[in-house]
Parts: structure tokens; sequence; C-alpha cells
């Protein structure tokens, strides 16, 4: 494959960097976006600088801008400066206990953001594939009907169509999401409609408990990272 122009959203965020260095290696000229906001939302023990500092050090072909996805006039400066092939969205409120004390910023951020980020894409490269991290809490708790049997030591899903996780197909209305779930599930649901109605290439991924070494890892999210960090440092 020739060298694409792609850009990440959340390039300092776990998912995101990992994407950045992935398509860095491959030979791609990969523009970040990441103003650091999980720092806003976690404390400094969210701050993503650290990961921007590596990726700098480890990269070829990387440029970095430190700027905020609400933010439709820088969008549409950066989106008229690069014509981008690929569009991987990762930049987000993550948190569904943080969502509770900041709906309006929560919303802002997932769902607003997503729409400005859709919206740039169409009017500057709509032929390019837009790929948008959901996840699957835009299911709500409607898995829990899902049925279950026990066994000696757990539970397992009791039919075998449901052993490789949550169909597609469960509802993601009628059912409690938090809002972080009700923000995500505004995005998914417009992303998709970008696709559907405008013919865009979107891609639409629906995650859970994601980890890696590149977390920035809070009690509020990136829980499993958080929990190593403390196991290793006796701290809380
Ligand atoms: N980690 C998981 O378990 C998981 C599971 C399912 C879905 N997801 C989804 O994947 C995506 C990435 O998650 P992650 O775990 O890498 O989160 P993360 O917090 O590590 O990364 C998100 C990055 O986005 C940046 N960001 C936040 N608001 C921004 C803004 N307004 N402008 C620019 N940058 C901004 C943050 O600074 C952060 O570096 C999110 O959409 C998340 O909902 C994650």
């Amino acid at each position: 494959m020739p060298p694409q122009t792609i850009l990440v959203t959340g390039s300092s965020g776990l998912i995101g960097s990992e994407a950045v260095e992935h398509f860095d290696r491959q030979g791609h000229d990969v523009t970040g976006v990441d103003n650091n906001m999980r720092r806003e939302f976690f404390g400094p023990q969210g701050d993503t600088t650290w990961n921007l500092e590596r990726l700098k050090s480890a990269t070829k072909n990387f440029r970095h801008h430190s700027l905020d996805i609400r933010d439709r006039g820088a969008l549409d400066e950066l989106f008229r400066a690069r014509r981008f092939d690929l569009i991987i969205h990762c930049a987000a409120q993550p948190s569904h206990d943080k969502a509770r004390d900041i709906p309006i910023l929560d919303f802002e951020v997932n769902a607003v953001g997503t729409l400005n980020l859709l919206e740039a894409t169409r009017q500057h490269c709509p032929e390019a594939v837009f790929l948008f991290m959901s996840t699957n809490k835009v299911y709500g708790d409607a898995p829990n009907e899902i049925p279950l049997k026990e066994l000696e030591t757990r539970w397992e899903y009791a039919r075998p169509e449901d052993h490789h996780g949550v169909s597609e197909s469960c509802r993601i209305d009628r059912t409690l999401h938090s809002l972080f779930g009700a923000s995500k599930a505004a995005a998914d649901l417009v992303a998709q409609e970008y696709g559907r109605y405008f013919g865009m290439k979107v891609g639409v991924f629906r995650g859970g408990c994601l980890t890696g070494p590149s977390h920035s890892g809070v009690e509020l999210h990136g829980f499993l990272s958080y929990l190593v960090k403390v196991a290793l440092s006796g701290g809380t």
C-alpha cells in the first residue's frame, strides 16, 4: 500500500497512541490531535504528556497538534492544510462516573466533537475512511437480559450464539446507559448516519475493557492499568 495520510484523534491516549505507532511503523504520514484533556478530566495522574513525548521519539513521520475537537474553526484549518485518507477518531471523555459530574462537557466532547470531525471529513475529504471508537456501553444494561447458566466456578452465556460477544442487533434504546453511554450512543448513531445517508466510508467499533502499557490509568478510567500501578507502587 502506498503511504497514506492519516489523522488520529486522542493520539496521546491508550488507543490513539497505539494507532499512531502502528501506522508510523508501516511508513504512513500520521497527524495526531490531542489537547491533553484527560488531565482536565482526571487530574495529574491522567496527564498524557509522557506518552506524547514517547511517541515523538519513537516515530518517524508523526506530527502533533494540541487541538480541541470541540473547536470547529481549528478543525477546519487542519483539514484544509492536509487531505486525509484515513481518520481514526479516539478522542473522548471516556468515563461513566466522570460524566455524571460534567454532563454538558461530556456531551460536547463525545457527541458534538464526533459530529465536528464527521462534518470536517465530509467537507474536505469525503472519500476518506472514518473509523470511530464507539463502546459497548451503547447497549446500556440491555445485555443483562442475555440468558446465563451457572457452572461450577463461573457464569457462562447459555446460548452458543452469545459466546463471541454481544450481538450488534442488541437494542440501544429503552436501556439505562449512564450519561457517558448516552453521549457515545449519540456519536455512534451520527457516525452510522454519515455512512448511510452521505454514503461515506464509516466504520464503528464497539470495544470494551481495553488496556495496555500506554494508558494514563486513573481510578475512574483505565482501571486495569490503575490496579497494576497501585499494586506495584502500594499507593492509592
Ligand atoms: N479503554 C477502553 O476500555 C475503551 C473501551 C471501549 C471504548 N473505548 C473508546 O475508545 C476511545 C479511546 O479510549 P482510550 O481508552 O484510548 O481513552 P484515553 O483517555 O486514553 O484517550 C483519549 C484521548 O483523547 C484526548 N481528548 C479528550 N478530549 C479531547 C478533546 N476535546 N480534543 C482533543 N483531544 C481530546 C485525551 O487527552 C486522551 O489522550 C474512546 O472513544 C473510548 O470511549 C475505550
